[in-house]
């Protein structure tokens, strides 16, 4: 049995000018092709095949990437490895070509290659007389991973599926996917165990419990309240920063649908058009905003009237040991799940941070003071995914506590979940657009930063929302 490590192939070295190494994951769509090892051993600034390309590394250990007419790029997943000596860059030039690094052919580099493996960068790939299978880390690995059950079975969360020649093992539990070359492996996966002597089927046992992939049958599992395709759908809608897949234009789609829908052959009946109200000019109003103010920014008034408006309990009754409550959205089966966490960069009069929003008293409650490094993800993601040439003056992030719908809407729950927060996002901009501040939903956002910034177990809370706020610049030039 032979086992190699390579980079995952997402990955690439970066040098900046001042001679440290960052290793960045970054989606192949992302507009800057990596270029591998030839860049370290050369020496040279520049990343990537673009010339104009230049990355700068930043306090609290934050890497820029960015080209020269001023897109940034990212935010990247970056990891600074500093002044390398030359057995590390050896072993990291090792570790990015084929056939990789055979584990005990890093001499000197221990710790490095314990680094890199410890942080998820790293594939292990595992052969005998042809390859076997390779594990691809989604997630830095848990310090101390399961050992393996005395009565191993899938988890009931694990899929196989097929990816190009190989067999793809994975689930949202687990921290790596495994990718198997060798389609008699299945019979380990589906729980027939290793066969004695075959050393590349108990390894594969051990690694497939390591990932939490394989289980001790009839074991509870942590995310049991859940259906398996609602946290599939969760964990591969949520922007996943070691997942690197990309989102935005696709290519396959490249033939615009008409705007319009092909009118149907029937008599046309026109209808009647509304004068002006109050909630007419509203509705004509809002639109999305992308640039804040930050001279006259958004006040902790505002920020008041906004979350009253939107998002407070008008009441709390309580009714046969059930807590129901009101608020001006309306939530499927008085479900109320949501809950809003601002991350304050800039209001007049608040200290930045993260605070949750307590709807029964109308009140905020700091959860992290300051910009952390995952606070700062949480606003940095924002700020890419909205186009801002700053970070928001306040991003919204809205949480779900699943239990409050799971009890009665079982494997609809997220769906729905997805509707409610399509349902808040448009009280806030019309609430937004009345205070004349400047609104903008976001598509997406990173909840394993929020988990980390919060310290809350992210299969009974988590992030399923976003939307920014900002004070409106007086001229309002491009949205
Ligand atoms: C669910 C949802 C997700 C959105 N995601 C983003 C986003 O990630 N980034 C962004 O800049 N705008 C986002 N928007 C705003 C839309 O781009 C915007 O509503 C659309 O272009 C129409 O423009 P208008 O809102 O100014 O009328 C989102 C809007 C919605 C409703």
């Amino acid at each position: 049995m032979r086992v190699r490590l390579r980079l995952r192939p997402d990955c690439f070295p970066v040098r900046t000018a001042d001679g440290a190494t960052w290793l960045v994951a970054m989606s192949a769509r992302d507009e800057l092709t990596p270029t591998v090892a030839g860049r370290l051993t050369a020496g040279q600034d520049s990343v990537t095949q673009r010339r104009d390309a230049y990355a700068r590394g930043e306090a609290d250990d934050d890497l820029v990437l960015g080209t020269a007419d001023g897109d940034r790029l990212g935010p990247p997943v970056a990891h600074q490895l500093g002044e390398l000596t030359p057995e590390n860059r050896r072993a990291l030039l090792a570790l990015c070509e084929k056939p990789g690094l055979a584990v005990d052919d890093g001499e000197g580099a221990d710790a490095l290659v314990a680094d890199l493996l410890a942080g998820g960068w790293l594939e292990t790939r595992v052969a005998d007389a042809r390859p076997a299978y390779l594990m691809r880390p989604v997630a830095p690995p848990p310090a101390r991973p399961a050992p393996v059950p005395e009565d191993p079975v899938l988890s009931r969360f694990a899929v196989v599926r097929r990816c190009g020649q190989a067999l793809v093992v994975e689930s949202p539990l687990a921290w790596c996917e495994i990718h198997l070359s060798d389609p008699a492996l299945l019979s380990v996966v589906s729980g027939a165990g290793a066969p004695p002597g075959d050393e590349v089927a108990h390894r594969l046992l051990s690694d497939l419990a390591a990932a939490g992939l394989v289980v001790q049958r009839a074991a509870q599992e942590p995310a049991d309240r859940w259906a398996p395709h609602e946290l599939w759908f969760h964990a591969r809608t949520r922007s996943n920063p070691m997942r690197c897949e990309p989102f935005g234009p696709a290519q396959a789609l490249s033939e615009p649908l008409p705007a319009r829908h092909v009118p149907f052959a029937g008599p046309a009946e026109p209808l009647h058009r509304p004068s002006a109200s109050p909630l007419g000019t509203v509705l004509e109003r809002r639109r999305s905003l992308r640039r804040h103010d930050d001279d006259t920014p958004v006040t902790t008034e505002q920020l008041g009237e906004f979350l009253f408006r939107c998002a407070r309990n008008r009441w709390l009754v309580e009714k046969d040991g059930v807590e129901h409550i009101s608020r001006p959205y309306p939530s499927a089966s008085s479900g109320y799940e949501l809950e809003i966490y601002p991350v304050v960069r800039l209001v007049g009069g608040l200290e930045p941070g993260l605070y949750h929003y307590d709807a029964q008293e109308h009140q905020l409650r700091r959860g992290v003071a300051g910009i952390d490094a995952p606070t700062r993800r949480l606003l940095r993601l924002a700020a890419t995914m909205a186009g801002m040439p700053r970070q928001p003056q306040v991003l919204l992030v809205m949480t779900a506590r699943f239990a409050r719908l799971m009890r009665n809407y079982d494997a609809i729950s997220y769906a729905l979940i997805a509707k409610h927060v399509g349902v808040v996002q448009q009280v806030m901009y019309l609430v937004a657009t009345e205070l004349g501040l400047a609104p903008c939903a976001l598509g997406t956002g990173d909840s394993a930063a929020f988990s980390a910034a919060t310290g809350l177990d992210a299969l009974r809370e988590a992030s399923v929302g976003e939307f920014i706020l900002g004070s409106r610049p007086s001229a309002v030039g491009s949205p």
